[in-house]
């Protein structure tokens, strides 16, 4: 029999990070992070402007391509996108196939991969900067459209063709609200909110899904296929998932009678799997700055929308209580992004199963940007090591032999 430490010695030196907590596995030039001051650039932009002064559509172009689009580049970028907004028909009869009640990240998902088909030539590895461009126009075009589909698929309702002369959030809204009797009055509060929040998701440089998305295309993957991986991978509750989490928490709050001071209670017990959803971040160990914008953008767009919302005086109550806390102060443990970001979702309409969708839409120019930097810098194949914990050698027990 071989010694498994005799194995253990042929694999070399590995270093066991569980977690990736400190493992560099790429350099970008895309987006700057300082978890202990609570710092995020985008290409060196920082976030705090680009949510202030940028549209969502702006940033996108900005996240890929590197630099801030001039006017005639933008309205190119704009009108591109329009033009490649409407989907494939073969598409809407797969969509017509999935049960009513399905959650729409996993269709979502699905649709996405399933681009590859309708554009063949998406998975050749070797392709023109021209095809590749195209290919992220589409993708950025069609998230759009597919993820008001899979809304109204799942409500039964007619589906919304893309409107030509709308901005890109408002065409969203269009698709979602519309409905074949009557045109959904554009509301440009709502509008703002949205680009707003589409921005502040835009990128995280190497978190889980954005990794998920380079791993795959390491091995050459298509843009689609890839990026279906990383929107599998937001899906999870620990993370994008954890912003449908958090309004579901804080609806169950409200339901228990407002008593914040015991869901703290419950998320500080470690005999409990409950976590207190939208605090904690791997990297922020200060604050999460989009979570400070989202959290001020909140009050405005409720007082502007005319919504009292109690679940937002619950979000807060929650937050202050935690800061006193001094189980969440020693693990310096702050709200993230997904904190308050349901709360806006709520009040422009949408209900709480799109709200991952939503962070996928956002996330999308971060994840392409990622994809095509990955391609450009040839990185090699990613194959991660291990340490073997598992048994040594030894031979086979015919079944008749085994306990
Ligand atoms: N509620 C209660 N305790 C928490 C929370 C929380 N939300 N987050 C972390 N902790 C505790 C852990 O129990 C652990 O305590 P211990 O040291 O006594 O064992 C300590 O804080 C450190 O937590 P880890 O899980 O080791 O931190 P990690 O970096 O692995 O996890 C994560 C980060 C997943 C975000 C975590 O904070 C969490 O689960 N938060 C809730 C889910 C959430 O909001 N996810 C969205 C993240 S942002 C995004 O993806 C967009």
């Amino acid at each position: 029999a071989i010694d498994i430490s005799s194995l253990r010695a042929k694999t070399g030196f590995v270093t066991l990070d569980s977690g990736y907590k400190n493992t560099g596995a790429t350099t970008s030039a895309i987006t700057f992070l300082d978890g202990e001051e609570g710092i995020l650039h985008y290409r060196g932009y920082p976030i705090e402007q680009l949510a202030e002064n940028s549209s969502f559509i702006e940033v996108a172009y900005l996240l890929i391509y590197g630099e801030l689009p001039s006017q005639a580049q933008l309205d190119g970028f704009s009108s591109q996108l329009s033009q490649h907004s409407r989907l494939p028909q073969g598409l809407e009869n797969i969509l017509a196939g999935f049960p009513a009640n399905a959650h729409p990240m996993g269709i979502l998902s699905a649709l996405v991969s399933s681009l590859t088909a309708f554009y063949p030539e998406s998975v050749e590895p070797n392709q023109t900067k021209e095809q590749i461009a195209l290919n992220i126009t589409r993708l950025i075009a069609q998230i759009s459209t597919i993820a008001a589909w899979v809304y109204k698929h799942g409500r039964g309702e007619q589906l919304i063709q893309p409107k030509a002369n709308l901005d890109y959030c408002s065409n969203f809204l269009h698709m979602m609200f519309s409905t074949p009797e009557q045109d959904y009055e554009i509301n440009p509060v709502v509008v703002d909110a949205l680009n707003k929040l589409l921005i502040l998701h835009a990128d995280h440089e190497q978190n889980c899904s954005t990794s998920t998305v380079r791993l795959v295309g390491s091995s050459q993957a298509s843009l689609y296929s890839s990026i279906s991986a990383g929107i599998n991978a937001l899906w999870g509750p620990l993370h994008g998932g954890a912003n449908q989490e958090v309004i579901e928490m804080l609806e169950a709050i409200k339901q228990d009678g407002g008593n914040s001071e015991k869901w703290l209670e419950k998320a500080k017990d470690k005999n409990d799997p409950f976590r207190l959803m939208g605090f904690g971040h791997r990297v922020y160990k200060n604050f999460d700055p989009r979570a400070k914008i989202i959290k001020a953008a909140c009050d405005n767009i409720l007082n502007n929308l005319g919504v009292n919302d109690p679940t937002l005086n619950i979000a807060k109550e929650l937050e202050q209580a935690a800061l006193q806390d001094s189980y969440f102060v020693d693990r310096k443990l702050y709200p993230n992004v997904d904190f308050y970001s349901g709360i806006i979702y709520k009040a422009i309409g949408l209900p709480n199963e799109m709200f991952t969708v939503m962070f996928a839409i956002g996330r999308m120019p971060g994840w392409i940007a990622q994809w095509k930097e990955l391609r450009e810098n040839k990185e090699p194949i990613g194959r991660p090591r291990q340490i073997y914990t598992g048994q040594s050698v030894r031979d086979y027990t015919p079944i008749n032999n085994r306990n």
